[in-house]
This record gives C-alpha cells, structure tokens and sequence, in this order.
C-alpha cells in the first residue's frame, strides 16, 4: 500500500494546511461571511452539525473529499452495510448496521426473533409476570459487564431516564474492584433482583468474578440453585459457558461474532435499556440509528454528517498534530456519552498498524475525553483556551430542554454553549499582559439535537460509529479488533497467581517485585 502522507491527496492538504498555521491567520474571520452557517452545516431530520466554526473553506472541503475518494471511502461504506468481512483480522463482518433494520424488512431472522425475546422479557417483569423465587415482583435490575456490554447500556439509559417507564431500577456494575458490586447489593433484595450477565465472550474476568460474586450473594441468602433460573439471565455468544454458570437456556439472549462489543447497544446486550425505558422507547432508538445509516450510506460525500466529522478529525490530527479532541454535551442527561465514546472511538482507532500491516506513517486515533457542560468549564476549559495543546471540541447542545418549567435556566446552559465555542474560536487579545490574551483560533463543530428522544440519541450514537468507521477506512486501520488489550490481561493473570507464589514473586521485575510485596504487607 502507498502510505497515505506520500499520496497525492495527503500531499494537496499538507500544503493547503500552511495557510491556517500562519500566525496571523485569524480563522473568526471566516464567519464574517453571512453564508457560513448556512454553507457549512448539515442536518439529518432533528440533528443539526455546525462545522463553521473549523478552519476549513471550500477549499479544505474539497481536499478533504479528494481524500475521501482517494482512500475509497464509499466502497468502504457499502461494503459494510452489505456484510463484507470488513474486520479481516478476525474473518468477520461488522453488520451492527442489520440490529436496526424494522422488523419488516429485516433479512437476519436471529436479529428480528432475539428483539421479540426480548420484548417478552421486559413485558413479563414490568407486568409483573416475571416473578422471583419467592413469587414476587423483580424490583431492581442488575447488569453485570465491562466494556461494550456496560457502557452503551448505563449511558442510553441514563440520558433516556426521562422516559423510565417502570419502577424497576436499574444498576450497573463492571469493575472488578469488589467495591462497586458490594455497594450495589447491599441495597437490593435478592428475592426480588433480576441479573443481566453481559459479555459477548462470557470470558472477561470483570464480569466473571461479579457473576460468580452475585450468585454467591444469591444463594447464601437461602436461595437453592434451583432459584437461579427466576434471577439471571445472560447475553452472549457464548451459550455453552452461560449454561455452564447455571443460567437456564430460556434465559440465554444470543450475540453474533459479527456485532463488535462497542457497537452492541443495539442488540440484546442493549436488554437493561429496553428494560428501563421500555420496549417502544428501545425500537425508537433502534429507528433513529436505522435512519442515520440509511443518511450515512444514501448521501454523497459532501452532504455527508460522519464523512464530513471523521474528515475534519483526520485533518486535525493529521495537519495540526491534535492528539486529542474533546466531547462536551451540554446536556446532564448526556454525561456518560465520552465515556462511552472513549471507547468506541479510542478501541477502534487507537492503532499503529494498518489493515496490510503496514506501520500507518500519519497520526492516528487521538485521545477522546470530555465531560457535560457547563461544569467542564470550571476544570478544563482553562487548558483549552490558552494551553498549548491544540484541542478541537465537540460541543452538543439539545434545543428543547428534559425540564419544562425551567426555561431560562435552560438558555443559561444554551448560551454557554455557544459562548465558549466563540470564544474558542474568537478569543480575545489583551494590548500588553500574554497572560491575559486568549489566543483564540481553536476549533470546534456543534452538534445540536431538538430533542433528547430515544430517535435522535439512536442517531446521535450511530453518527459517531461511522464516523469512527470513515476515520478507520482512511488510515486503512481495521477499526474492529482490539488486540491491544490482551497484553495487560494476560500478565494480569500470571500476576495473580504470584500474589500467593513466593518462587514466582521472587523472579518479577524489581518494580512489579516491590509493588507486590508492599501490596501483601499493607493489606493483611
Ligand atoms: O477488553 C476489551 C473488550 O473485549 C471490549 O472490546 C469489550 O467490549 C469488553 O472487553 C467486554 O467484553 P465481553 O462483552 O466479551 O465481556
């Protein structure tokens, strides 16, 4: 493969690139053009994406489409809504896109029967039908699951909390420090608990030990193993290890190898949502995605929202060495979407090594973080108006606000919105004191939704996956394997053992050696 800096798209943009580092560019000036917002936003149904606020003219825009072109990004497209073995690593498709097709037209008969499964579930336990052991009515809801299978779910359903439609609570627990778990049982009855076991491999050690943790909380409250069955339920592909754990085969949800951990919201894995705001809540969220892929994969290039995003983020890192971008909603109901995004973005593109193994010779997936607005800008927004890190920002405001009677209040949130991506942009020049000048020159898109629906988040989440996905294409990085995360695990596993293994301690490295040791002295 050509490497990508050398081509002759890349090479177009590294000379364009020159005109925004001159020192005296002021991109603000861009928006003394009355058609800014108009010539360089985009909207899909009730999301909205300003990018008038990037250093980016017609010019850029189109330098940045020949590179989409060059890199074949369309073909890319398609070959994944139609179940190419896009993840070549791993010899799979990555068809998260088929979980959100209707019902009617829905050629994966798998994914149209688990959605009615599940519908059966959340109906049984809202209506009561589903009853614990002793033949009550399930009042909280545990998921168990690390990753893909926990943070798409505690997300969606806390930004959708609004539409809670039961009195069924919901937890969520994913860290194997033993803390979390502990906390979370000691408020709940087990007579009247339902746990989701969440992995799509059933194998990872968080969600293991806090299964294997759970049904020891169950059973030493005087429950036979018999019980298991009325309180646990699974989500895996994974059937023979769930059965193996005792989970009964009606309480067995499937997953499919071709729907990747962080794109599995959508599938059964997606059972707490849909438990917490109900079954129609759950398929508006399934529509509003089906409705971003069907914009993603039907629009050209330039009218495309996750082309345009994942090209102004590769010219970013590529152009101005960002190493990180950050997501700001200025929505409280939004506050877990970095977290989520992290992962979704950061495991896809966090590669050096593109699809023919090649050493990508560009930057690749910059660090994403990012908390709600407006309490970011009391901690961090300091660094991102005048450090010196170059950090351009998401920002995602929602027009209608979740609290009727609080209007005002709400435009509060709103104008702030708005004033810091001006005032990134603008900044503001003090005659004599450097401390006090505000470079400006900082760049940012704004997202902004109606509404907070299940539709539009469906669309808001689906816009972010395929954007990651025409990053990856253009990299030429496999965005669906994460094989960097073995490494850490396996030392993990030899390390435990060492804790209870003098011999073994003793041939460690004199740092883990050390750390160990003062480890088992500190904590008897
Ligand atoms: O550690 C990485 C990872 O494999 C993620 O990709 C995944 O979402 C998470 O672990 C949890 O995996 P599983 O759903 O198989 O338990």
């Amino acid at each position: 493969m050509t490497s990508l800096s050398a081509s002759p798209a890349w090479q177009a943009l590294l000379a364009h690139s020159t005109r925004f580092s001159q020192r005296d560019s002021r991109c603000c000036d861009l928006l003394n053009d009355n058609k800014r917002f108009s010539e360089y936003s985009l909207q899909h149904e009730q999301l909205l994406l300003d990018y008038s606020k990037n250093f980016c003219t017609a010019e850029t825009m189109q330098l940045l489409f020949c590179l989409a072109q060059q890199t074949q990004v369309s073909a890319a497209i398609e070959a994944m809504f139609t179940g190419k073995k896009i993840n070549i690593t791993e010899n799979r498709a990555a068809l998260h896109t088929a979980l959100r097709i209707p019902p009617t037209n829905n050629p994966y008969p798998e994914v149209v029967t688990t959605i009615q499964r599940m519908a059966d579930l959340v109906h049984a336990v809202h209506s009561g039908e589903w009853q614990g052991c002793t033949g009550e009515r399930i009042s909280d809801v545990v998921n168990i699951g690390i990753g893909g299978s926990d943070l798409g779910p505690a997300m969606v359903s806390e930004a959708l909390a609004s539409y809670s439609c039961s009195e069924v609570k919901l937890h969520f627990v994913s860290n194997v420090d033993p803390v979390q778990l502990t906390a979370t049982l000691a408020k709940l009855d087990p007579a009247r608990t339902l746990f989701i076991i969440a992995s799509k491999s059933f194998r990872t050690l968080e969600t293991r030990e806090n299964a294997n943790s759970a049904r020891k909380w169950f059973l030493l409250a005087g429950h036979g193993k018999d019980d298991i069955a009325r309180h646990f339920i699974a989500i895996t592909t994974n059937l023979k290890a769930a059965e193996e754990f005792g989970i009964n085969s009606q309480n067995l949800f499937p997953l499919w190898d071709w729907v990747g951990g962080r794109f599995s919201l959508w599938s059964a894995i997606g059972l707490s949502i849909a438990l917490a705001i109900g079954m129609e809540n759950f398929r508006d969220l399934l529509a509003g995605a089906y409705s971003m892929d069907r914009h993603f994969q039907s629009s050209p290039l330039e009218q495309n929202i996750p082309v345009v995003m994942a090209l102004l983020s590769i010219w970013y890192t590529g152009f101005f060495n960002a190493h990180s971008s950050a997501v700001v909603p200025y929505a409280q109901p939004l506050r877990q979407l970095p977290r989520f995004l992290q992962q979704l973005c950061m495991e896809s593109l966090g590669k050096r090594t593109a699809k023919d193994g090649s050493v990508i010779d560009t930057n690749s997936g910059e660090v994403i973080w990012g908390t709600e607005g407006t309490n970011g800008q009391h901690s961090y927004f300091q660094l991102l108006h005048q450090g010196t890190e170059f950090i351009p920002v998401d920002f995602i405001a929602v027009a209608k606000s979740a609290v009727a009677d609080e209007l005002p209040q709400h435009r509060q949130l709103l104008a702030n919105c708005l004033s810091q991506s001006l005032a990134l942009l603008q900044g503001r020049l003090h005659p004599t004191d450097e401390a006090r000048s505000f470079p400006g020159n900082r760049p940012s898109n704004t997202l902004l939704l109606a509404d907070l629906t299940p539709y539009n988040l469906g669309s808001l989440i689906a816009l972010y996956e395929h954007k990651v996905y025409v990053q990856s294409v253009i990299w030429g990085i496999n965005a669906f394997d994460q094989f960097g995360v073995e490494l850490g695990k396996d030392l993990s596993e030899s390390l435990y053992t060492a804790f209870a293994d003098q011999a073994q301690r003793e041939s460690l490295d004199p740092s883990t050696k050390g750390l160990m040791e003062l480890m088992l002295k500190w904590g008897e």
